[in-house]
């Protein structure tokens, strides 16, 4: 699987990095599934808002903490998930997880690691780190499971 690394350096770069990679993934027909990871306060809800606003949506996307998911429409719909705060998978059944996963929409996952078990095979897979030897802001950005063309490049 090919991964693609970006280097970010500011909220900016990143949002923008995010944007591209929407913006390229909009087009898709049928379920996307991309899951968002990195440990705290790494950038995830950045990252989303960029993802959001490549995708069309005029609505800032804010962060779904306290109620798991949030729907947006867009140029393509999106299905923006934080599991943080789940404490058991069952939980995703009673929200109708698989409703979501499978809708025709993008389905984007912040910690999508608590869930693992729950995830489609076929998913793109965004990791976000630090790396302080390159700067307080510097966040490295691999992106795995996306095929070249859809880079758009
Ligand atoms: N290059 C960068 N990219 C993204 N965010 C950055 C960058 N540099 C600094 N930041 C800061 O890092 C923080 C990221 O916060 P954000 O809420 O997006 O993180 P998160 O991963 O969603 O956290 P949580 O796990 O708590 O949900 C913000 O305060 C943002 O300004
Ligand atoms: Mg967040």
């Amino acid at each position: 699987m090919n991964t693609r690394v970006f280097e970010s350096f500011s909220d900016k770069e990143t949002f923008d990095i995010a944007f591209r990679i929407a913006n390229n993934l909009k087009a898709k027909t049928g379920s996307v599934v991309v899951c968002l990871d990195g440990d705290l306060g790494v950038g995830k809800t950045v990252f989303a808002k960029g993802f959001g606003a490549g995708l069309g949506i005029k609505r800032d996307i804010v962060s779904p903490t306290f109620n798991i998911v949030k729907s947006y429409e867009g140029d393509k719909r999106l299905h923006h998930f934080d599991v943080y705060r789940i404490s058991d998978i069952s939980e995703l059944d009673e929200i109708g997880f698989d409703e979501f996963i499978y809708d025709d929409a993008i389905v984007l996952i912040e910690w999508s690691k608590l869930i693992e078990e729950a995830l489609p095979t076929n998913i793109i897979r965004v990791f976000i780190s630090k790396d302080l030897e390159k700067g307080f802001d510097y966040r490295k950005i691999a992106v795995e499971g996306i095929d070249d063309e859809d880079f758009g490049n």
